[in-house]
């Protein structure tokens, strides 16, 4: 799939469950594998980015079967029984599964290389390599603090009392990773609450992990116990279509079994101050996270000053809410977005550039974008190599004055494999090729 065409079209309805949550297949892989006992997943994202970890493990001598679409079967090995890998663990575009594995492996007995594709390469890591060498791991990157990076197995960890400097789940959890063969506590303070999967997963497989406020902690020298994980469905993909429904006259659509972990769920609150008509149904809680039936109909959306509050929890969902901003009336301001620079693109500048050549008065700030609602026309964007902007703009299309082609799509793979053929069955108008 290098290009697609996105045409406008008249109406989306459906019910249906958009694919597996990134964050939580990764770790569901992360934790079976270093769990005692036998783990079952269901739901499980069979997509490039998750699929790198699993690839990981199973380098690392994990037995993991692949029972049939989105079942997995995770033989754990024990926090110490993974084995040295034959060769560099390669991660493709995935920043979570890089920094969440190097935590674990800053705490082997072995020697490892963790490498990635041309974007991942080029994403900051020192935010991950500057707490784990406080706490006593060797990490080598290249000047510039980038992968590939060189760990060193081997090391004696201390638990560390650590503030972080930007609002990042995956820091978190790589520290948290890490903590888990430290010897004492690891606390970690976050300046805005991120996603909380790794801590509420690893409650679920029995370890004791504390949490007040902002501050997260748990001690080294303890041991994970297999259990079952449904994954449930990802908010992060059922996004494009929370926007493409409200955007779209005569639409309505349900996703079913999304995680609305309220970590999660800034994308909706957003929306819901734009004017969103979008209901959560049959609210329920399984294995720890909060799933709901996402109703969403057609309603005409006002331009707003996104809270920053709401910023970390929605901090992927951004280049679909420029969507939604360029189709509102009135002007949209988001600040204190700067980590969106620092994603699988700049996601500020892949998006303003793209907006403006389909004609939306769109300004791309430090930290956020300035955009006035407008006709969207048609015209060639780049996706710059980044699934969710290319997804973005083809939910630009539904509404545009003429037909959107986007450019070099094949990383849609690495979250949503199938989301082509999930559009255009609730009446998106695209043309893959
Ligand atoms: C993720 C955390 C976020 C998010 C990424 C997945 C995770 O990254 O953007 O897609 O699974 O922990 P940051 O921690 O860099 O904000």
């Amino acid at each position: 799939m290098n290009t697609i065409l996105s045409s406008p079209t008249q109406g989306l309805s459906g019910k249906f469950r958009v694919p597996g949550d990134k964050s939580i297949s990764h770790r569901a892989v992360m934790l079976g594998s270093l769990a005692e006992g036998v783990t079952e997943v269901t739901g499980f994202l069979e997509a490039e980015d998750a699929l790198a970890t699993l690839a990981c493990f199973q380098a690392m001598g994990v037995k993991i079967d692949r029972l049939s679409e989105g079942r997995l079967r995770i033989y754990g090995v024990g926090l110490h029984g993974l084995k040295a890998p034959e060769n560099a663990l390669y991660v493709g575009n995935s920043g979570t599964s890089m920094r969440l594995l190097s935590g674990i492996l800053a705490g082997q007995p072995f020697d490892s290389v963790l490498t990635g594709d041309n974007s991942l390469t080029k994403r900051p890591m020192r935010r991950v390599i500057d707490p784990l060498t406080l706490m006593g791991a060797v990490v080598n990157s290249s000047d510039k603090g980038t992968s590939p990076l060189e760990i060193k197995g081997g090391q004696s960890l201390e638990g560390i009392q650590y503030q972080m400097p930007m609002g990042s789940a995956q820091v978190k959890s790589c520290l948290l990773l890490a903590g888990l063969y430290a010897n004492g506590t690891t606390e970690i303070s976050e300046p805005a609450v991120t996603r909380d999967h790794t801590e509420r997963m690893l409650r679920g497989f029995g370890y004791a992990v504390k949490t007040e406020g902002n501050v997260v902690s748990l001690r080294g020298g303890g041991k994970l116990e297999a259990m079952s994980i449904d994954v449930p469905a990802d908010i992060s993909s059922a996004a494009f279509f929370l926007v493409a429904a409200s955007i779209t006259p005569n639409s309505n659509i349900t996703l079913e079994h999304v995680g609305v972990n309220r970590t999660r769920t800034g994308v909706i609150d957003i929306l819901l101050k734009m004017g969103a008509d979008i209901q959560l149904q049959n609210e329920r809680t399984v294995g720890g996270e909060k799933v709901a039936d996402i109703r969403v109909r057609s309603s005409q959306l006002n331009g707003i000053d996104v809270p920053e509050n709401l910023v970390a929890l929605a901090i992927d969902e951004f280049p679909v809410i420029f969507i939604a901003a360029a189709y509102a009336k009135g002007k949209t301001r988001v600040t204190g977005a700067e980590e969106l620079r620092v994603k699988e693109s700049d996601r500020i500048q892949a998006m303003a550039d793209g907006l403006q050549r389909l004609g939306v008065d769109a300004q791309a700030t430090i930290d956020g974008m300035i955009i006035n609602g407008g006709p969207v026309y048609g015209g060639e964007v780049e996706s710059v190599d980044d699934h969710r902007i290319a997804m973005a703009f083809a939910v630009a299309g539904l509404q545009a004055e003429g037909v959107i082609k986007i450019n070099n799509c094949e990383n849609v793979a690495t979250s949503f494999p199938n989301f082509v053929a999930l559009a255009s069955q609730c009446g998106f108008n695209l043309n893959a090729k």
